[in-house]
């Protein structure tokens, strides 16, 4: 059966200047979806590359002393070299230096001169000669540049102009008939208000200032503006009105065309309207994703390298910072990237959650059977729970992907790691390990364990390409239990599985030294700010409530209750949590005796890590208020049952 096929852009890059780990985001995204697609059995065209023309280019080569094209190929190298390194699996790379684009984009350019789409004027106005935009006052944000928010300048040149006006009603109606073409939603009330409703203005598309861009053929003295151009890319690039490639028939209209916001009015509008002149097929979907901010502010350069997707791949592996990328920006939002929190990241979730999970597996199934399961099996009740979740993981991340919710998908999957590590702290093979009895037992919860990290790494796949055959290799899965098709189901992975013990997945990282480290390589002197967020007063910092979602949080009964030797400020708590018991450690001896606290049900944090304090396990913590310098436990209403969830 022949495949489907789909198609997914990135914009092209300006090779100006060395690109950001903000830059990284667009091609992390459009990465992930594309290995997603080509899992699901999609015939996948992933498209990048580089948008080469403009003055800013003509003056950077001025700059380094080199012709523009010299200058440009060495910059486009590193920026193949980049994506190389971050594992982007794009299937074609345009620049519209290639001959091919620009003779399209002279055939473009000619067709629309011909048909009175594009005709000859004088442009007066304000532009911002950084952004090479023209704006109407109507649209200059106190009196600067809507997009960069730096002055701007009136000129006046010779242009060709695109009748962009003529199309306002038509995009109009598309943004009314399709909410989908557009979105996070947001964008198209953006779009609506800010430039449609105020009525599209032509669009200058010709400059005679400049000569590094593609020469207007019937004018030699104008070179074509940018956004013809390098919008252009996206069919060019698959041989519209050229002979390089053959593939508009099957690729065009894309499915997805990715990008930041500030770059959304020239795709839902500028180039819905070409298409529109040019009698073509509208793109399926734009999508206008947030930026990623450092310290409050757009990412630039200046930030050094700790915002070099080069230096921070080096430093924690390329999978950690896309893991970092897809996870922690709400998408379709903005979000803020420091180093702290990449490194928190990485070690709470793939140190902690995944990569001990895996070990610990691994290592038990060596420990106890030699690496190689023996087919006995005794399953129990309690696996039920544990499969049943691993079974409804696939259409569940399937939704999310396919709605493009990353961050969600990947909360989703790591709940499921969660719940597995769980699974090893209820079944405690440590214990079933010093009965021959419960051999057949043991093996069952092993076989489980593997099963669902199998499970997860299949799913895991389009995100982080590298780890996912890592984890495999561990397992001991082969390649007919690793497509998307297997994680359907639990039970794939042979009976008598081997496996395979590996190196540590994500080495722990000792965050203060991991950021002196950083400063020392030439990190900003003032420290990151919190991003600018809107948030409700007096809340710390928004959380999604997949996260929410993570805490187990249990009524519990106080009934018994001493102080820690040695320590003023402990208490040892013994709790009935309607389960097995626990014992809890909490600082609050300076406001309450034993005496006040026995009999008392209180909320406990049931799945928290363990922790030593003064030589006493704590196996979670209760909840109290601060009050003042005070602290008051929060006691629960007697009426509650003992281990009742708390949400
Ligand atoms: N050349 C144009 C696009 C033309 S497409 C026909 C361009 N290039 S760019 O190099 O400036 O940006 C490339 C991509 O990176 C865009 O999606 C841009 O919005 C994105 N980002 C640049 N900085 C970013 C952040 N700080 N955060 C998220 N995305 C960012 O625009």
């Amino acid at each position: 059966m022949q495949k489907k096929p789909y198609y997914i852009t990135t914009p092209i890059y300006y090779p100006s200047d060395k690109l950001h780990i903000g830059h990284s985001y667009t091609t992390v995204v459009c990465d992930t979806m594309a290995r997603y697609k080509r899992m699901q059995g999609y015939d996948v065209m992933f498209l990048t590359g580089t948008d080469e023309h403009g003055q800013k280019i003509e003056s950077k080569a001025a700059e380094a002393g080199l012709a523009p094209k010299v200058y440009v190929d060495g910059v486009v190298q590193g920026i193949k070299d980049l994506w190389a390194r971050m594992d982007i699996s794009y299937d074609r790379f345009i620049r519209t230096t290639d001959d091919y684009h620009i003779q399209s984009v002279q055939k473009i350019f000619k067709t629309l001169y011909d048909q009175g789409d594009i005709y000859k004027s004088t442009y007066k106005g304000a532009y911002c000669k950084p952004c090479e935009s023209f704006w109407t006052e109507s649209q200059l944000r106190d009196g600067c540049c809507p997009d960069c928010g730096r002055t701007v300048e009136q000129a006046e040149e010779e242009s060709y102009f695109f009748r962009l006006s003529k199309y306002t009603d038509r995009i109009l109606k598309l943004f009314e008939e399709n909410p989908e073409f557009l979105q996070p939603t947001t964008r198209i009330n953006e779009m609506v208000n800010n430039f449609l409703k105020p009525g599209l203005t032509d669009l200058a598309v010709s400059r005679t200032s400049f000569q590094w861009g593609i020469p207007v053929t019937f004018d030699p003295g104008h070179v074509v503006y940018v956004w013809v151009d390098a919008l252009s890319n996206y069919i060019t690039a698959l041989g519209y009105q050229n002979d390089r490639y053959n593939d508009y028939d099957r690729y065009w209209p894309a499915d997805l065309h990715m990008m930041a916001k500030e770059i959304v009015r020239f795709h839902s509008i500028i180039w819905p309207a070409m298409l529109m002149a040019l009698d073509l097929p509208l793109p399926k979907k734009v999508y206008g994703h947030g930026w990623l901010l450092f310290g409050g502010d757009k990412m630039s350069k200046s930030k050094g390298n700790v915002v070099d997707p080069a230096v921070l791949c080096d430093r924690y592996g390329v999978d950690a910072v896309r893991y970092f990328l897809l996870r922690e920006v709400p998408f379709g939002q903005d979000g803020s990237f420091t180093n702290e929190a990449l490194i928190n990241r990485i070690n709470s979730d793939l140190a902690n959650d995944l990569g001990n999970l895996v070990s610990r597996t691994v290592a038990m199934a060596d420990k106890y059977f030699g690496g190689t399961l023996p087919a006995v099996r005794h399953a129990e009740a309690i696996d039920e729970d544990l499969i049943g979740m691993a079974e409804k993981l696939r259409p569940a991340v399937q939704r999310l992907m396919d709605d493009i919710q990353f961050p969600t998908a990947l909360t989703e999957i790591f709940r499921f790691v969660s719940r597995t590590n769980k699974y090893i702290d209820e079944t405690a093979p440590w214990i079933l390990a010093k009965e021959e009895a419960d051999r057949p037992r043991l093996a069952s919860v092993m076989y489980n364990l593997l099963e669902s990290i199998r499970i997860a790494a299949v799913l895991l796949s389009p995100f982080m390409p590298g780890t996912a055959p890592r984890i495999f290799a561990q397992i001991g899965a082969g390649e007919d239990v690793t497509d998307w098709e297997s994680a359907a189901a639990f039970g794939r992975l042979p009976s008598t599985v081997t496996v395979r013990k590996g190196g540590t997945l994500f080495p722990r990282i000792e965050l203060e030294k991991e950021l002196d480290a950083l400063e020392a390589l030439g990190a900003p002197a003032d420290k990151p700010a919190p991003p600018k967020e809107e948030k409700p007063e007096n809340v710390v910092s928004l959380v999604e409530i997949g996260d929410f979602a993570k805490m187990d949080l249990r009524v519990a009964q106080i009934t018994a209750c001493e102080p820690v030797p040695k320590a003023d400020k402990l208490l040892r708590l013994v709790l009935d949590d309607g389960g097995k018991g626990r014992q809890v450690v909490s600082g609050i001896h300076q406001w309450y005796e034993p005496g006040d606290l026995v009999g008392k049900k209180v909320v406990v944090v049931a799945n928290l890590k363990p922790a030593k304090l003064r030589g006493v396990e704590s196996q979670g913590m209760i909840l109290a208020a601060d009050v003042g310098d005070d602290a008051r436990v929060l006691f629960v209403d007697g009426d509650i049952p003992c281990g009742a969830k708390v949400r």
